[in-house]
């Protein structure tokens, strides 16, 4: 007997991805959001969206994007009865959530209590619950908060790909470099299959430049895993937050200016991700 596996059929099952980088307003939230958002709408990919931070800012967005007004289920209650599935809630057309709520900031709690003294089981479980969604979905973005912790921890054994950002105007690689070092020693200390599928350039200041010396630097040092597309400060992005992401008005029968824009930028990253993830599958 041959089980024939084509590509997109129901038999493949999920990529997950985890976007990384132990800072804050870097643009974490900003590429799962936006990725999910066109993996969804413009791939016609089955898309779930993770949040994992306590702050829930991924959620805010999504919920305005899928104009919910009330989010009533959350990913702590998965996490506390083992199952994730019923707490799904459904956002647009091939885009999903689990949401995160302030309870969520007990999650490590959650796990010493569920597993005294078992530091594998602790960080695996994400990755357990994960498991029989990979079925359902054929993108999973999982957005972190910028700390070294059960949360991080839980993610990067999740995963199968790492969307690493580079902060541009920080004049330095630290960010990154601490959070692949950091992904390296948990690849090399459990065993785990991860990869650096991207690095991501954002440079959030209005009207900065992109810092040419450490696009050079991260070029050297990582060569192909950074992207050509960067992303730069654009009122249209912040404007989601508060909007949710939308095409936006139309014009003369034509989208927004700015809308095509930030989502044709968004569609030009995950193209490039995909050429990667095509390299490293071997395909
Ligand atoms: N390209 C961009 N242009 C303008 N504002 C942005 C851009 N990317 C992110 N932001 C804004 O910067 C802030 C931090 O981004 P966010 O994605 O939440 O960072 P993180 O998740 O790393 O903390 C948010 O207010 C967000 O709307
Ligand atoms: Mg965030």
């Amino acid at each position: 007997m041959y089980t024939i596996v084509i590509k997109g059929s129901v038999n493949m099952s999920a990529s997950v991805y985890v976007v990384g980088n132990f800072k804050g307003g870097v643009g974490k939230t900003k590429t799962v959001t936006m990725l999910s958002y066109i993996a969804a709408t413009r791939k016609n990919r089955k898309t779930l969206v993770i949040d994992l931070d306590p702050q829930a800012n991924a959620t805010s967005v999504l919920a305005k994007t899928g104009d919910i007004s009330e989010v009533k289920t959350s990913v702590t209650d998965g996490v506390i009865n083992g199952n994730l599935e019923p707490e799904i809630i459904h956002v647009i057309e091939n885009l999903d959530m689990l949401a995160a709520n302030v309870k969520f900031r007990n999650f490590g709690k959650i796990l010493m209590k569920m597993f005294p003294d078992d530091e594998l089981a602790q960080i695996t479980y994400l990755k357990k619950l994960i498991e029989p969604l990979k079925e359902e979905y054929d993108s999973i973005y999982l957005d972190v908060p910028p700390t070294i912790s059960d949360f991080s921890d839980n993610a990067m054994m999740a995963a199968d790909h790492c969307i690493v950002i580079l902060q541009t105007q920080e004049l330095s690689m630290d960010g990154t470099k601490t959070y692949i070092n950091y992904m390296q020693y948990l690849i090399d200390t459990y065993n785990t299959k991860l990869d650096i599928i991207g690095i991501l350039p954002c440079m959030l200041q209005p009207k900065a430049r992109v810092d040419k010396k450490v696009m050079h630097d991260a070029e050297e040092l990582y060569g192909n895993n950074v992207l050509h597309s960067i992303v730069k400060y654009q009122e249209r992005l912040k404007a989601y937050d508060s909007e949710g992401i939308a095409m936006g008005h139309m014009f003369n029968g034509k989208p927004d200016h700015w809308d095509k824009v930030a989502h044709d930028l968004y569609e030009n990253i995950l193209n490039e991700l995909d050429e990667h993830e095509k390299v490293l599958s071997g395909e």
